[in-house]
This record gives C-alpha cells, sequence and structure tokens, in this order.
C-alpha cells in the first residue's frame, strides 16, 4: 500500500495516477482517491463514477433496515469500484450529512481491509496536507511518498510526516520523497540536500513540465504523459525505489 501525500498542488495526484499505469502494466492495481475534492478520475480520463460517500449517505438513512450491516456495505463497495480494463479505482468522496459517522466507518475500516487483500499494489492519493496522519486514516499504508515542490511548505510538510509518524507511532516501513516541478539545476540540489539533511530517500525528481500545464488546459488525462519515453524511465526509478 504506497500513499502518494504532501501539500497542496504538489503534484501528489499526478504522481499517483502514473504509478498507478506503471504497476498496472503487470500486477492487480486498487487506485483508491482519497481526497474529498476526487480528482484522480480525472487525472486517469475516468468519469462517471460513484463514491464511498454515497454509500455512506444511504447507510446513514436506512441503517436500522440493513440486517447484515457489513456485507451490507462490502457489496455495496463492489457496485462502486470502477473497473478499468488494467486496474479498478475506488473513490471515497465526502459525506455531506451532520450526523456522526463513526459507526459506518469503523464497520467500513474491516471491510476495507478485506478489499485490499484482493490487490497487489494500492496505490492511494491523499487530501492535502496532514490531517489523514493525525486521523490515521492512512495507518493501513506500508510506504508514504512526500511530493514536494520548491516551496518552503512543502518541504516543512515532508519533514512534518515524518516526525508525526514517529509520535503517532504510524508504522510506515519507509517515508521517501519525490521533487515535482523542479525547474532548475539549484532547485534539484537544494532538495537533494533536504533530504540527505533529513534522512529521507529522494526518489526522483519531476522538471516543471509545459506539457503537463497543457494537458490540464485542454482537459486531457494527465497520464497521456506517459506518451514520452523519458516519463517512463522517471516512474520506473520511483517505483524501483519503492519496491526494492
Ligand atoms: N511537473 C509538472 N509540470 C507542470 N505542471 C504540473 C506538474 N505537476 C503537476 N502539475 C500541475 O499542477 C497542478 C497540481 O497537480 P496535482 O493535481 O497533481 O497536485 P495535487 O498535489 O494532487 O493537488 P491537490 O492538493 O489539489 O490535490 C495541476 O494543474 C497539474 O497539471
Ligand atoms: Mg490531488
Amino acid at each position: 500500500v504506497i500513499a502518494v501525500t504532501g501539500k497542496g498542488g504538489t503534484g501528489k495526484t499526478m504522481i499517483s495516477a502514473l504509478l498507478i499505469h506503471f504497476f498496472a502494466r503487470d500486477r492487480s492495481v486498487l487506485a483508491v482517491d482519497a481526497d474529498p475534492d476526487s480528482n484522480l478520475p480525472e487525472a486517469l480520463g475516468i468519469d462517471g463514477f460513484r463514491t464511498l460517500g454515497e454509500i455512506r449517505e444511504i447507510f446513514q438513512e436506512s441503517r436500522d433496515e440493513i440486517r447484515d450491516k457489513e456485507q451490507w456495505l462490502e457489496g455495496k463497495i463492489y457496485e462502486i469500484i470502477y473497473e478499468h480494463d488494467d486496474f479498478d479505482l475506488l473513490v471515497m468522496g465526502r459525506s455531506e450529512g451532520e450526523g456522526c459517522y463513526c459507526y459506518v466507518n469503523n464497520l467500513l475500516k474491516g471491510v476495507l481491509q478485506r478489499l485490499l487483500k484482493n490487490y497487489d499494489v494500492i496505490i492511494i492519493d491523499s487530501e492535502a496536507g496532514l490531517e489523514h496522519f493525525s486521523r490515521k486514516t492512512i495507518d493501513c499504508a506500508d510506504y508514504i511518498i512526500v511530493v514536494t515542490d520548491m516551496s518552503k511548505k512543502g518541504l516543512a510538510t515532508a519533514k512534518r510526516i515524518k516526525e508525526l509518524s514517529k509520535e503517532l507511532n504510524l508504522n510506515f516501513e519507509r517515508i521517501y520523497i519525490v521533487g515535482n516541478k523542479i525547474s532548475n539545476k539549484e532547485a534539484a540540489e537544494l532538495i537533494k540536500r533536504f533530504a540527505e539533511e533529513e534522512g529521507i530517500e529522494l526518489l526522483e525528481i519531476f522538471p516543471y513540465d509545459e506539457r503537463i500545464a497543457e494537458l490540464d488546459l485542454k482537459g486531457e488525462p494527465i497520464v497521456k504523459i506517459l506518451e514520452h519515453a523519458e516519463y517512463n524511465k522517471k516512474v520506473e526509478k520511483v517505483a524501483g525505489g519503492v519496491e526494492k
């Protein structure tokens, strides 16, 4: 289970989408969009998806009539999983209601844990920031990739994630950094030095790339950038770094 995390707008969704495509070549992959502002589907070129948030709402409304609650939830999850040719996609979405979701969330934990066992690789595109660490909603992750740009806040987030996982006793195997939107050599050097000083392995650095911005502008899936060979090499380095 690989969770892609970091400050807002650093490129978490892009890196997640690239990794999903990479692993899906020869592995069974579950892509999880854990950002309430779901945009992983778009990055992957998928629309018409349903969300776990919807299921939660239905559950809240008809809870008393559902006899085997776990079985019901499990069935519903399989209904909303989007089956792409190469991978499956689960979109968490959001719950709009005011009620307490603790009960259903607790049930879901077990159901999701069983679901994860069906796949070789699970890639989680996280919400920006740190809240999901303190809420321990991603404690199922084995590996954390922190995506950072050159901003002070981006790097501080990487540092904080490392500290938080210690403080909260989250048992991740490893935490890695991926640099993104890095436009010059000095910036790349700075990020290398930061990684060394913090003792966090730097897996790869992605430059700022007009072609990505252009795909975005045209509303085309970001994964199309994989048509350029150098991106395949870069993703391979990220994936290989986590696997080794
Ligand atoms: N290397 C890059 N070069 C140019 N543009 C990029 C690059 N990486 C990402 N972008 C653009 O930056 C924006 C943010 O990227 P992305 O959505 O992947 O970030 P995010 O961390 O998931 O953001 P959020 O915190 O909002 O979920 C997008 O418009 C994307 O097209
Ligand atoms: Mg995102």
